[in-house]
């Protein structure tokens, strides 16, 4: 692992780049007043909520509630991991990333090397394999064959089909010209060595699949017979770069076609996902000849809001099927939508495409059956609730999944749905009734609804905190406001306050994003990130005043309570000297205001 990228550098990084050029370049920003306007890119919207504010470097959108700098849009527009998106910045300006020498020592320039040395000679081994398929004695076997599964020309290019050689050791003596490199060729599993120390090519007259990861570096291998002999596909075994888990075929490629991808397909075959993209359908992909893992999903909640899986009807299918959603549910946050599409016995996406065509297999994605019916469908095969004991055992079954959903409705659809099963849809429904009254008496401030979390009014310690948010230069314009006289408090968000006034006064420069950034890791980023929900209609020419005014009515707060300690602390026992002599200045401090 490398070591962890400093913060300066992040600052720097920031302070450089204008989120509103950042967005802009990916959706088109309409100028607004002060700020800039557009529909929201992660949500589905026909008026414009989502809004970029260059003074602050902060994008917001009021009705999904996205928001963040210039990082936070391209890790989720551009669905990079962190330190991808810092890289891409830095690179964009032309800057190296620096590390920090730290508990994790940085990757070695040695390693770095390696794995550069490592997706280049895939990426050169790729390329043999697309001109065997043209050069090779076997050449015209090979193109006949994908002609006959219907392959286009353009699309076997595209998706940079290639051929093994019919061959021992083809691929060991284009590439292995040194020891170093053999060793490398064994490492990447392109070469295998028996117990006899011979070593030999591990595709052998094949049809190759590359298998792009994430970001479109090729990683591994699948290659199918020609024929019927031998194991049908043959995979690319893990290696230090290729990690079946965490990939999906066809991912990078429908990430490259679709600026928004309203929904992917989960398939079984790389021949699926490569025919449906013949059909213009560019948004399937395919496990790596494993199951459908719940990283794969992570990767699919973050891309798009409806993931479907698509299986065969036969028995076979329906299990896949079945593990897919057990491995979905703990990735399942609202908002998307998983379905599954089976199709008729022995038909595959592939083949179906090809009879239907893109609209009918379109039509077929939209009317895919919705988790919950798939979901109690299964469990009321082996379930039979005309009996009561088949009633708590379906309970059983079914609980222990539904508590792993992630989203809080999805879990609530399907518990209410369970309830109906069950026969306790009444009880189900009264305890709902009862939860949501307590919730509406809760404090301002939760509300799973964003549209009333943008009205709650704030209490004076949120809109200082609020303020310090929009306006990190209020910390040293206004020195009268010293929370520090707090320290000790118990109040919630005391420590908050706080943390980001000190923040404020070393980095009086600093933007909301530069401060945002400051706080992503710490245990308090999610209240901050609720916080800045919070619209607080306060003018910027009346900043100073509410900063200031909050801070007062926070002292009389402060101080009332901590009268009120004191006194009823003196009913059980004498006061000290010390806390009387801090009651009086108390009461003092009162009177006068
Ligand atoms: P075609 O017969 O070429 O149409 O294959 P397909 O794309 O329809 O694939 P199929 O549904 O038969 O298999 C789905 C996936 O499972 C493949 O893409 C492979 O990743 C994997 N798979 C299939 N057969 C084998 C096999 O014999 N060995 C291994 N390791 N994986 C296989
Ligand atoms: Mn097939």
């Amino acid at each position: 692992m490398a070591g962890k990228i400093p913060r300066d550098f992040i600052d720097d990084l920031l302070s450089r780049t204008d989120v509103v050029d950042i967005v802009d370049s990916r959706v088109k920003l309409k100028k607004a007043g002060k700020n800039y306007q557009a529909c929201c890119p992660f949500h589905n919207e026909k008026s414009p909520s989502f809004t970029v504010s260059q003074e602050k470097q902060f994008y917001h959108c009021f009705g999904c509630g996205a928001h963040g700098n210039a990082i936070s849009f391209m890790m989720e527009f551009d669905r990079l991991e962190f330190v991808e998106a810092i890289e891409e910045l830095a690179r964009f300006h032309g800057l190296e990333v620096p590390r920090e020498k730290g508990s994790r020592p940085a990757m070695s320039e040695e390693k770095k090397q390696q794995q550069l040395d490592d997706y280049s000679l895939m990426d050169q081994v790729a390329r043999f394999f697309q001109q065997q398929l043209r050069q090779n004695s076997n050449s015209e076997k090979a193109i006949n064959y994908l002609k006959q599964r219907g392959l286009s020309g353009d699309i076997v290019k595209q998706w940079e089909i290639g051929y093994a050689p019919d061959s021992w050791d083809a691929l060991l003596n284009t590439f292995g010209k040194s020891p170093d490199k053999v060793k490398q060729l064994i490492d990447l599993k392109l070469v295998n060595q028996n117990d006899q120390g011979r070593r030999y090519d591990f595709f052998r007259d094949r049809i190759m699949f590359p298998i792009r990861d994430k970001r479109g570096r090729v990683v591994g291998f699948g290659g199918r017979v020609l024929d019927d002999g031998g194991p049908k596909y043959l995979n690319s075994p893990e290696t230090r770069i290729f990690h079946k888990g965490s990939e999906l075929f066809g991912f990078y490629h429908a990430r490259q076609q679709n600026r928004q991808l309203d929904t992917v397909v989960i398939v079984e075959g790389y021949m699926d996902v490569v025919a449906l993209s013949q059909f213009d359908i560019n948004i399937a992909t395919a496990a790596l000849g494993t199951a459908t893992t719940p990283e794969h999903i992570q990767m699919l909640v973050r891309a798009t809001s409806h993931i479907v899986c698509c299986y065969d009807g036969d028995r076979a299918g329906r299990e896949a099927a079945w593990r897919a959603l057990e491995n979905a549910l703990p990735a399942l946050k609202d908002g998307v939508r998983l379905s599954f599409l089976f199709l008729p016995d022995g038909e595959d996406p592939d083949t179906m495409v090809r009879q239907v065509g893109k609209e009918a297999f379109m039509t077929m994605l939209d009317s895919a059956m919705p988790l919950s019916r798939f979901f109690f469908e299964n469990l009321l095969k082996t379930h039979n609730v005309g009996t009561p004991e088949g009633k708590r055992a379906l309970k059983n079954a079914a609980l222990p999944l539904i508590e792993g959903v992630l989203g809080d409705d999805q879990k609530q659809m399907l518990l209410e749905e369970l309830a109906k099963h069950t026969g306790e849809y009444d009880r189900f429904k009264l305890q709902q009734d009862i939860s949501k009254a307590n919730n509406a008496g809760r404090k301002p401030g939760y509300s799973p609804n964003l549209n009333q979390v943008g009205k709650t009014r704030l209490s004076p310690l949120r809109m200082l905190i609020r303020l310090l948010l929009d306006m990190p230069s209020l910390a040293t314009r206004c020195q009268e406001v010293q929370p520090g006289v707090f320290a000790g408090s118990q109040a919630a968000g005391m420590d908050l306050l706080l943390a980001v006034h000190q923040y404020c006064t070393q980095h009086p420069h600093a933007t909301t994003a530069q401060l945002v950034e400051n706080f992503r890791d710490h245990p308090h980023s999610p209240t901050i990130a609720k916080l800045l929900l919070q619209e607080h209609l306060v003018k910027d020419e009346d900043a100073e005043r509410v900063y200031t005014d909050s801070f007062a009515r926070l002292l009389d707060w402060h101080f009332d309570s901590r009268i009120e300690t004191l006194i009823s602390r003196s009913r059980v026992q004498p006061l000290s000297k010390a806390e009387k002599e801090e009651l009086n200045l108390l009461m003092k401090e009162r009177q006068k205001s």
